[in-house]
């Protein structure tokens, strides 16, 4: 059975993966800003795997016979706090910080699910978890290379290279 409570929560979990999309549309467009090529190569890559996160939760709640309605929207979505005298670091580091927080909703999810014994929808998120699981080791591996090059400019001239290399699966 799909509950009214495990479509209200997965509805909120669109949302979540929504403003991580725009979160990371938002570094992008600040690291384009910056010159950091192969960076915002990665963010605006990594701002399109999570619009699909979410896309496959519409499709999910829809074909289970609920409807992925979506609250009205306002700019509130948007990373104000992400200003042009932030950091490369302040910027992974709110990044993974997203991607903790991620991963502890999907984690009440899957608890919800067993509580409510809705075996497909429990199905449905082990998808997220083993996305999560790689998502949150990749952010920390970069907030750790980053913590470690700190302000060294050949240093940050290779990790934006590496970067676009390593970790972009859709190039333009
Ligand atoms: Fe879809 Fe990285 O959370």
């Amino acid at each position: 059975m799909f509950s009214e409570i495990i479509q209200t929560e997965l509805k909120k979990q669109l949302i979540r993966e929504l403003e991580s999309s725009q979160l990371y549309l938002s570094m992008a467009s600040w690291a384009e800003y910056k010159g950091f090529d192969g960076i915002c190569e990665f963010l605006y890559d990594h701002s399109n795997e999570e619009r699909k996160h979410m896309l496959k939760l519409i499709r999910y709640i829809n074909k289970r016979g609920g409807y992925a309605v979506f609250p009205n929207q306002s700019s509130s979505l948007f990373f104000k706090e992400f200003s042009l005298r932030s950091s490369l670091k302040e910027l992974f580091q709110k990044l993974l910080e997203q991607e903790k927080e991620i991963s502890k909703e999907i984690n009440k999810l899957v608890e919800l699910s067993l509580q409510e014994k809705d075996y497909f929808t429990y199905n449905f998120l082990q998808w997220y978890i083993e996305e999560q699981i790689e998502e949150e080791a990749l952010s920390k591996m970069i907030f750790n290379q980053i913590e470690l090059i700190g302000d060294e400019k050949v240093g940050l001239y290779l990790f934006n290279r590496d970067i676009r290399k390593n970790y972009v699966t859709n190039m333009k």
